[in-house]
């Protein structure tokens, strides 16, 4: 059976580039990173290159550059490195939960946080921010591109309104990263996580930029790794990996992969949007990353429909990956103002570099006719399309 995955933004597939980059660290090129011997000094070098590799991609120094095992650890690090109880943080309410649930146990160590909230496009609005400042405020953490629909929040005047009030700020560009150019100067923060295994890296492996003079308070105590900043023996084929994959996600911004993306991405929207009546596009209108585009199809129960089309070969989700399976409706969508029924009608289709004009044509051969067979089964639909009594009848 023909099989094709659009959920990149749950996790991509490793390039077989990456792979081969990493192949040689898990044989002969083994070595522990500290070590004073060949194979330390070997795996020394391949850590610093990938250091250089990162920072390349965000426009800092490699010195900045904190290894860590994905995006939720270097979230927690930017938040847990840097507030103490009795700090103020500023957040949203549309952030990953490697954010929101740092931030209810920040709370529960005394700290105050302020959870913003975001219009019918999922976008945060700068004076909200601005207007939430108050004395003790530590820190701003806003996601750069959101999970689930893929919206772009205005970093660059957030990083603004932070310098200016002399507040720290931390963005989320775990979903950014590979897919918008990033440059850490021209968004003003003072920290930004990203992963490897959304920009076909491998899984447990990213990085957190730390700008130079941010005092950071270490989560882990051990080895003087990372500069005392994470303790713990690198990870070492898994940062050689991810260092190769940001070279390629760099490279995709100069050779019109990325415009591709995005190309097929529109044609796979404009497929469902022209064949698919009571549907809409949420965050259509927003600025949006190239691969990511999150639809609701009403009277559709969302995980009835991920697992239809699971079943006949597409992969995509509901909601964000990490929470599927939950009841709930996605806290994204809800806080852009959709119903709890649309919200839970909601699909995430997300393209990846492996992605092909074929796959966005499967996808649309399959769409509209599993949305019409659950509609058929859906007493909600039957009783939405079923004539209404006249008035004068
Ligand atoms: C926006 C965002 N932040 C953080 C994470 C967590 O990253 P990781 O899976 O590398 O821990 C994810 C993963 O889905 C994400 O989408």
């Amino acid at each position: 059976m023909q099989r094709v995955y659009l959920d990149n933004n749950a996790t991509t597939p490793l390039l077989p580039e990456v792979f081969e980059a990493m192949r040689p660290y898990f044989f002969e090129k083994f070595g522990n990173a500290s070590s004073i011997h060949q194979q330390g000094q070997q795996a020394r070098s391949a850590v610093e290159h990938a250091r250089e590799q990162v920072a390349e991609l965000l426009n800092c120094r490699p010195a900045e550059i904190v290894f860590t095992s994905g995006g939720t650890e270097g979230d927690n690090l930017a938040l847990f490195g840097l507030m103490k109880p009795g700090d103020h943080l500023i957040t949203s309410s549309v952030e990953h939960h490697a954010v929101l649930n740092a931030c209810k146990r920040l709370e529960e160590m005394g700290c105050a946080v302020t959870y913003l909230p975001v219009d019918g496009r999922v976008l945060v609005d700068p004076d909200d921010v601005r207007r939430a400042l108050r004395p003790g405020t530590k820190l701003i953490s806003i996601i750069l591109a959101n999970n689930e629909t893929g919206v772009l929040q205005p970093v660059s005047e957030i990083g603004k309104i932070a310098s200016e009030a002399d507040v720290y700020f931390h963005t989320d560009a775990v979903q950014a990263a590979g897919k918008v150019p990033l440059d850490v100067k021209e968004i003003g923060c003072d920290l930004l996580t990203i992963t490897g295994h959304k920009m076909h890296g491998p899984q447990g492996a990213g990085a957190l930029f730390v700008r130079r003079g941010t005092l950071l308070q270490p989560m882990m105590y051990g080895g003087r790794h990372e500069r005392s900043r994470r303790a713990g023996t690198e990870n070492l084929a898994g940062i050689v990996g991810l260092g190769k994959a940001v070279g390629i996600a760099r490279e995709g911004f100069a050779d019109g992969s990325v415009e591709r993306m995005a190309g097929l991405r529109d044609r796979l929207e404009r497929g469902i949007v022209e064949s698919v009546e009571q549907i809409g596009v949420n965050s259509g209108d927003a600025p949006r990353v190239p691969n990511t585009t999150n639809i609701y199809f009403d009277c559709i129960e969302g995980e009835a429909m991920v697992i239809a089309l699971d079943l006949k070969g597409l992969s995509v989700s509901t909601g964000a990956a990490c929470s599927s399976g939950a009841i709930e409706p996605s806290h994204v969508l809800t806080a852009m103002g959709l119903s709890p029924d649309r919200a839970r009608a909601s699909i995430r289709f997300s393209l990846g570099k492996q992605n092909t004009a074929a796959d966005v044509e499967f996808a649309l051969s399959l769409v509209p006719e599993v949305v019409a067979r659950l509609r058929e089964i859906s007493p909600v639909w039957k009783k939405a399309i079923s004539p209404q009594p006249s008035a004068l009848s």
